[in-house]
């Protein structure tokens, strides 16, 4: 409890489209510490490409989840990405980010395909302490619509006071906190989920570009469903390596190309753009860093160090939290949610 007996606990909600995770992170003492951990499948096919194909029954298993784990009257912190949202680093004349605020829509205009009477925008400036006559914003836009169905839907899952963060901010975020080692030159995090990878490049820490690559663990099932005759349910258990009659670090080698080249293009665009020297490291989470094999394959393919990247690294976890979770194996797949939960409550 903090000033007035407020609660000071943030809890962030990550609604993938094969798993839906609440991280409650308590920010009453000086340091952050996560007190409650909650996982869900989602019902196949409930979200596809990132769309909310059946919002009653995802506000459901939210709902379901919450009340689980009591964070019904906490605030929520959630996140939206995907096409409709829209993050990219521009160029403006060096201004004060309340100067900045009044022209956002403005520069935005040339830089956002989307009508701008439909967009919410933020931004941030990359480089507040730079002294050139120009400087460097990352500016989002997000679609109104989109946000506002996703507020209905938390409502609908009964849920409090709820702030909606950009997903690539909060990965960000976490990462950020955990390996702060790794803002130094151009690495990668590569966020693997179910059907989306969230690519984030950081150069010196600062981010310079997100974009999503349609690869996931989904693409992996069906691939290995198609071209080995094997049942749904078989399929995702070679993938999560319960199963071994299938050599599954050779189907992952051979299918990680897909990956590597959204990888490889981003960064040669950044590089293009920025003169920055080559890629230094990898870091991966989300479910695909847990594929047998896949981080290694990813590291061989680009030529370059890969690891997994874990949430918790440098963030207390309160000792219950780890009973009857296998934090270790869990962790990669919680980077977005630790990063949402990581936003102090208002
Ligand atoms: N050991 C494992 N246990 C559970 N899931 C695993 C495991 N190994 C791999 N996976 C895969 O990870 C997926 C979930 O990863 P993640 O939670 O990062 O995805 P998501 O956030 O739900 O998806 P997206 O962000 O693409 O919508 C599962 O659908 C599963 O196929
Ligand atoms: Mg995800």
């Amino acid at each position: 409890m903090g000033r007035f007996g407020r609660s000071r606990v943030s809890a962030g909600l990550d609604i993938g489209s094969g798993f839906v995770k609440i991280v409650v992170i308590d920010h009453s003492k000086p340091e952050p510490e996560i007190v409650q951990i909650a996982t869900s499948p989602l019902v196949p096919d409930a979200i596809v490409e990132g769309e909310i194909m059946d919002p009653v029954l995802v506000a459901d298993t939210v709902r379901a989840l919450a009340e689980g784990a009591g964070i019904k009257k906490m605030d929520v912190v959630a996140a939206v990405g995907g096409h409709d949202v829209i993050v990219k680093r521009i160029p403006m004349d060096r201004m004060a980010e309340e100067e900045a605020s009044q022209v956002i829509r403005w520069e935005a205009e040339q830089h956002v395909p989307f009508d701008m009477e439909s967009v919410q925008l933020d931004f941030q400036i990359l480089d507040p302490d730079g002294d050139g006559p120009q400087m460097s914003v990352l500016l989002v836009a997000a679609k109104r619509e989109l946000i506002e169905n996703r507020l209905a839907l938390l409502a609908d899952a009964g849920l409090g006071p709820t702030v909606i963060d950009v997903d690539a901010f909060a990965l960000h975020n976490a990462f950020e906190r955990n390996y702060p080692e790794a803002m130094q030159g151009l690495v990668a995090l590569v966020n693997i989920g179910h059907e989306t990878t969230n690519l984030n490049l950081l150069a010196d820490g600062v981010p310079v570009l997100v974009r999503d690559v349609p690869f996931g663990s989904r693409r992996l099932r069906e691939a290995l469903q198609r071209e080995q005759g094997l049942t749904a349910e078989q399929a995702e258990s070679v993938i999560q390596g319960k199963d071994t009659s299938v050599d599954v670090h050779a189907f992952v080698g051979d299918r990680v190309d897909e990956l590597a080249v959204g990888i490889e293009r981003a960064v040669a665009f950044v590089v293009s753009q920025t003169g920055l020297s080559l890629l230094g490291r990898v870091y991966v989470c989300g479910g695909g860093a847990r594929v047998p094999g896949m981080v290694d394959a990813l590291g061989s393919r680009l030529g370059v160090r890969a690891e997994v990247a874990n949430p918790v690294q440098r963030i207390a976890v309160r000792p219950e939290v780890l009973e009857g979770l296998a934090l270790d194996e869990f962790a990669p797949m919680l980077m977005l949610p630790v990063g949402l939960a990581l936003r102090l409550p208002r």
